[in-house]
């Protein structure tokens, strides 16, 4: 019996060394220490033995089953180690390795000028409000001082959702809808998208941008749409901007004006860029017509205002060298990557 049980042990200690896995281990462990492991069923026949062998048994067994148990846990913590170690080297991160790049794309030209122009308004103490783009026929014309069979409208022919409901061809209704709702004094301004059914050229879009401003309080003059106007170009094209107010005619101000900028390329002397002129158109203004103020409920002759309304494409355009409006909406990435 001390025979086997040496046996026992030696075999054990090679086995154990050579268990692969925690699983394995396991399973020795069960073979040799278990209820119905080996060493157990040795000293299940304790009984048999002469009370002079007993003792001698009793002991190496217990030194059998130690050795064992401890081999056990060495092993095991030999085996965790080696686990470690293995999924350290696995997860290794190599931090010199090059990094993925996610590719960024940026603001569309269109909506980094209209950003710049709305931080210019903003300085100014406007504030930026919208209107629908469906609109009604009253806010877009009728209540603008554009009544059916004037000929403003033909310059301005839409997409029609039926008789009263239209897609708005300027950003001008919104004048009408701020001074419904608002009590002067007003100051804002409107960018949005507006609608003509124009053939597609390089100046011509069915969709296009405008920004609509407005400012109504007591005692507005003449003198603060200039003042305003003049520094918004001064702030948008640089502080030499040179500008100039030319008479004109809109249905709903009076008296009305278009402001040019002097052409930047030629200084005013007449090149390609200004056809020839020296000057650049930029937009369209004048004072509320005292008709739509009184339409809007705003005595005309307790309050006064002044309006301005400009296309975003043309001063894109302008501020870029851009010469074909069509670059803005066919999504050449070529193109777009140049801002
Ligand atoms: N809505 C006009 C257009 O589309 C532009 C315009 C002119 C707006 C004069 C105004 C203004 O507010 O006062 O041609």
């Amino acid at each position: 019996m001390l025979n086997a049980l040496q046996k026992i042990k030696e075999q054990a200690a090679q086995t154990l060394a050579n268990a692969q896995d925690s699983k394995a281990l396991d399973e020795l462990r069960v073979k040799y220490l278990g209820k119905k492991g080996e060493l157990t069923t040795i000293l299940k026949q304790m009984g048999s033995l002469s009370a002079e062998e007993r003792p001698k048994v009793g002991q190496l067994a217990n030194e059998v089953r130690a050795s064992i148990e401890s081999l056990i846990a060495e092993k095991n913590a030999a085996l965790k180690a080696a686990m470690l170690d293995k999924r350290l080297e696995l997860e290794t991160i190599d931090v010199t390795m090059p990094g993925k790049a996610a590719p960024l794309g940026h603001a569309h030209p269109l909506s980094k000028v209209l950003e710049e122009l709305k931080e210019i308004f903003m300085g100014m103490g406007f504030s930026v409000v919208e209107g629908p783009e469906v609109e009604l026929d009253y806010y877009n014309f009728e209540a603008l001082n554009i009544p059916k069979n004037h000929p403003a409208r033909d310059t301005q022919d839409t997409f029609y959702i039926n008789d009263n409901v239209l897609l708005r061809t300027q950003t001008s209704p919104v004048q009408i809808r701020a001074m419904e709702k608002q009590k002067p004094p007003i100051r804002i301004i409107s960018p949005g998208r507006v609608y003509r059914s124009d053939a597609v050229d390089a100046t011509h879009s069915p969709l296009f941008h405008q920004i609509e401003g407005l400012v109504v309080d007591k005692g507005v003059t003449m003198g603060d749409l200039k003042g305003t106007l003049e520094q918004f170009v001064k702030r948008l094209y640089g502080d030499h901007s040179v500008v100039r107010f030319r008479p004109h005619h809109f249905p709903f101000t009076e008296p009305s004006a278009e402001l040019d900028v002097q052409c930047f390329s030629c200084g005013g002397k007449g090149c390609r860029l200004c056809k020839g002129e020296g000057w650049i158109e930029i937009l369209g203004c004048g004072m509320v017509h005292p008709k739509v103020l009184s339409i809007c409920g705003i005595d005309p002759e307790i309050y006064s205002g002044f309006a301005f309304g400009m296309g975003l494409e043309r001063i894109v355009m302008r501020r870029y060298n851009i010469d074909d409006m069509r670059l803005f909406f066919e999504n050449d990435v070529r193109f777009l990557n140049q801002f």
